[in-house]
């Protein structure tokens, strides 16, 4: 004959398994960036390195982004470090990354002052020759990618703060319509590349953004062919200009798309709450803007970590301008971007929870437990419902109610512990026979 006790230890016995009732701890239904972006036909994109597409950091870039943007691998200091030699690598393993993941991908950039390699800058070149150059490089580059890449932006950075043209490379080899020559260029090179001009502190209103529009004006009454404004956004915490939304209007008004490239938001470091919370804020005010005009085609974040992100080492004192903090935890700045795309990130409103367990066993039967508990919530009457796995019977119950129909258990409250306060508990106990094994099964509340 056994014994009565098992010889189990209790605490081996007491088993339990809670399971949340109400709503949902914050963010778990939450949809990702690209999923929101998507249904509102938005562009929701980052800046990468292919050098980091891995771990982490391509996880995310995956999962949030519905577009990538090299960050400096499409420069033509990246593709031709030396004359005639290319150098793709990081850029086929951007693009291949975006095409396994379904992004799109925004090329960036030909025609610009900055980051052309050694030989280019410091050559001494006639018009002609340097047409060739602009040319050739902009046949290269887009033909590589030709049908693969949704935009490009093919002139970077061609005005000065007062409107004037900044006196590059390009514009004093070849003057204005070095602009128009290169944007007929990107389309011969690539018909179905979206074509752009990008620019930064062109994002309000001003002098600067004025001249551009003036040139997309011009271009378009000319028939130059060009299909959108990159407004980069590389932004100051607290200064979003409030012409936003009035400028990325007037460009659509002319009939051309507008996209935020190179959206970031910098703070002086350290970082604390107010400010991040100022930087949810301003993160807000730019996805509302774009969000209400339909030729808005969409954001990019250049780099979508802190710890990615250009800032700091160009803006001494400056940094934390990106969605998510250093350890790639998102920051009141993404929960901002998401909730601007329709979203919805409402935090957790409490939840009672019932957890069951197995307080004595022995050969043939057992006693077991139920806790309810309530945490940011409350309860004024409550059923708590199981199924069992293995033919176990509830026998008797106390504090509680419970009938059983075929392996389906429902207790409900007595007359005296019906309710459960906020912080509060109440406790059941049953005794139950089993055979064979006695799995724990899960409870629900009603
Ligand atoms: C920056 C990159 O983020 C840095 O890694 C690089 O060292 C310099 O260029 N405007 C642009 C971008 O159009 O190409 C620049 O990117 C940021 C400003």
């Amino acid at each position: 004959m056994r014994s009565l006790r098992t010889g189990l230890s209790l605490a081996s016995l007491v088993t339990g398994l809670a399971l949340l009732l109400g709503a949902p701890p914050a963010q778990a239904a939450d949809l990702p960036l690209r999923d929101l972006a998507d249904a509102k036909n938005k562009v929701i994109g980052t800046a990468v390195a292919g050098s980091k597409l891995t771990g982490t950091y391509a996880e995310i870039a995956a999962r949030e982004f519905n577009a990538v943007t090299p960050e400096n691998a499409m420069k033509w200091g990246s593709v031709e470090p030396t004359r005639g030699t290319y150098n793709w690598a990081e850029a086929d393993r951007i693009v291949d990354f975006a095409e396994a993941n379904g992004q799109q991908v925004r090329g960036h950039t030909l025609v610009w002052h900055s980051q052309n390699p050694s030989w280019l800058a410091n050559g001494a070149w006639t018009a002609a020759e340097l047409r060739q150059l602009m040319n050739s490089h902009i046949a290269t580059t887009m033909g590589r990618y030709q049908g693969r890449l949704a935009t490009w932006d093919v002139v970077n950075e061609a005005f000065n703060e007062d409107g004037t043209y900044r006196q590059s490379l390009w514009y004093n080899g070849l003057g204005t319509d070095y602009i128009a020559e290169a944007l007929t260029a990107a389309r011969a090179a690539d018909p179905s590349a979206k074509l752009y001009i990008n620019d930064y502190n062109v994002e309000g209103v001003n002098a600067k953004s004025t001249a551009m529009y003036n040139l997309v004006r011009s271009l378009k009454e000319r028939g130059v062919p060009i299909d959108g404004v990159g407004l980069q956004a590389h932004l100051i915490l607290g200064q979003v200009p409030a012409t936003l939304q009035q400028n990325i209007q007037r460009f659509a008004d002319l009939g051309v798309d507008v996209a935020i490239t190179e959206l970031d938001i910098r703070m002086t470091l350290p970082a604390d709450s107010a400010k991040l919370a100022q930087q949810a804020a301003d993160y807000r005010q730019v996805l509302n803007a774009c969000v209400a005009v339909p030729r808005c085609v969409g954001a990019t974040v250049w780099g979508f970590g802190d710890a990615d992100s250009w800032v700091p080492s160009t803006f001494p004192g400056q940094g934390a301008a990106t969605p998510y903090d250093e350890g790639y935890a998102p920051k009141p700045a993404y929960h901002a971007i998401a909730e601007a795309l329709g979203g919805t990130t409402t935090p957790p409103t409490g939840a009672c929870t019932a957890t069951y367990s197995v307080v004595n066993q022995w050969n043939s039967g057992f006693t077991g437990q139920v806790r309810i508990a309530c945490d940011g919530a409350s309860l004024s009457s409550w059923k708590a419902n199981w199924t069992y796995g293995a033919g176990q019977q509830v026998t008797q119950a106390w504090n509680a109610t419970c009938t059983q129909s075929g392996t389906a258990v429902s207790c409900s409250n007595a007359s005296y512990n019906g309710t459960v306060p906020d912080g509060g508990s109440v406790t059941f106990g049953f005794n139950a026979s089993w055979t064979g094994s006695n799995p724990v099964p899960t409870v629900t509340l009603g």
